[in-house]
């Protein structure tokens, strides 16, 4: 019934004299007709202050961007530039973030099954650390180092048996989890006095990541707790506590701040006696709450008795999100972003499929009409950067927003592009 929260908006978002929304100063009906739609529109403002904000908590060279939440060209320079270093999960994203001009010293490489190719590129390429994650890990990085390859900086990804709260897909610190060496069976201290010996890597830390779109500091003092008392004794320069701080995606969610979640983990440090250097690697929250989706309506249909279905013109390839995690968003009219929202509707995308939902239970003002431009809130994380083209739907293009200007960063797709990689 109540309005969108002005709070899911990104920073630099404005409630114009006539009632419609404008973000970075720039109407948003307006970006929709010069860039069409389905489009993320990217506060630039905004994303600039939450990097910012990580890196005047955790001090300069110990904040990661976590480039999975959201990675073009634009996004790794701009993490750089406010004083980020850069968290990459694969040699695509290595790539993308070294041909941005992203210095490979200020990339650390993730994932739990590097390839012998990303483990060679990011040697070559004088990454900062590679984040060991598995016994099969280290034995490509020995036949690596007797091909004449250095040794890289490691660090090792400890699973520290913490239970997240959050989805179990993205839950990782448990013992169950495929990331890591666990500490409750012994493989955590037999991995790090192997790396210890090893002349193929040098350890410089450990490194854990709990989960992610975690809301409870508990969780987060919990990790730093049972992680600070494996590394005191290492006595390594470096201990990395991931990513997870969560944002709330709708009316009545609320998630510490950058800054409080900071205080937290470095509180529960110093009290814990660690004396290496203390880094974080967060995603989305540094990206989710900077941008909205513009979707426009190309379909009401009422089924009396049963309920209503708004299609738009994207779906689950520009949002997976609710498919995947079942996770909840919430939908306005720009033009009227401050109308009560009474209606009842499921909002659905274009996709060949009854499961392609993009809000199971929607409120939405009365009248949403076929053409209205409707708008997601914090689509930021994970949104652009799981979009796929299923039902070869181009993918959406992504502006930056700021001070009265866009800028695309990235075009849509044209069809010519589906068939780019197709050879026969
Ligand atoms: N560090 C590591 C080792 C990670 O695995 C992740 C996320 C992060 C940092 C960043 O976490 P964040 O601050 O963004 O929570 N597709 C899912 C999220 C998967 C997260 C995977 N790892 C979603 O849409 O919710």
């Amino acid at each position: 019934m109540n309005p969108v929260p002005l709070s899911l908006l990104p920073d630099s978002a404005s409630v114009q004299a006539d009632g419609s929304l404008a973000i970075g100063g720039c109407d948003l009906s307006e970006l929709a007709a010069q860039y069409g739609t389905p489009l993320f529109v990217y506060d630039e403002a905004h994303l600039r202050a939450r990097c910012a904000e990580t890196v005047a908590a955790f001090g300069p060279g110990r904040a990661y961007y976590a480039t999975k939440a959201f990675l073009c060209t634009a996004m790794a320079r701009l993490a750089y530039e406010e004083g980020m270093h850069l968290d990459v999960a694969s040699g695509g994203e290595m790539y993308v973030a070294l041909r941005a001009g992203v210095p490979a010293n200020a990339v650390a490489l993730h994932g739990n099954n590097k390839t012998v190719a990303e483990l060679r590129m990011a040697i070559t390429e004088g990454v900062r650390h590679i984040v060991v994650d598995s016994f099969d890990e280290l034995d490509r990085l020995d036949a690596l180092h007797a091909e004449g390859l250095p040794a890289p900086k490691v660090l090792a990804r400890i699973t520290p048996g913490v239970h997240a709260h959050t989805h179990e897909f993205i839950a990782t610190g448990q013992d169950d989890s495929k990331f890591g060496f666990n500490l409750g069976n012994g493989d955590a201290h037999r991995a790090v006095d192997r790396m210890r010996r090893s002349p193929s890597v040098q350890l410089d830390g450990v490194h854990c990541h709990i989960g992610s779109n975690v809301f409870e500091a508990s969780n987060f003092a919990k990790a730093a707790e049972v992680m600070a008392g494996f590394a005191i004794p290492l006595d390594l320069p470096e201990l990395v506590l991931g990513g997870g701080l969560g944002v709330p995606y709708v009316e009545g969610e609320e998630a510490p701040s950058i800054t409080q979640w900071g205080n937290v983990l470095l509180d529960a440090c110093q009290a814990l006696g660690v004396r290496s250097n203390v880094s974080v690697e967060p995603g989305r929250s540094i990206v989710a709450g900077a941008a909205v989706t513009l979707y426009t309506v190309g379909t009401v249909k009422h089924i009396p008795g049963v309920r209503t279905y708004v299609s738009v013109d994207g779906g689950m390839s520009d949002n997976p999100r609710p498919v995947l995690y079942g996770s909840g968003y919430e939908a306005f009219l720009p033009r009227a972003v401050t109308a009560p929202r009474p209606a009842r509707a499921r909002l659905v995308g274009k996709h060949c499929e009854s499961g392609d939902v993009l809000i199971f239970d929607a409120g939405l003002p009365d009248g949403v009409a076929v053409g209205d431009l409707l708008a997601t809130p914090v689509t930021g994380a994970y949104g652009h950067s799981m979009a796929s083209n299923y039902n070869k739907l181009t993918r959406p293009p992504v502006v930056f927003v700021g001070n009265g200007a866009a800028r695309l960063v990235v075009r849509r797709e044209t069809f010519e592009d589906l068939v780019q990689c197709d050879v026969g």
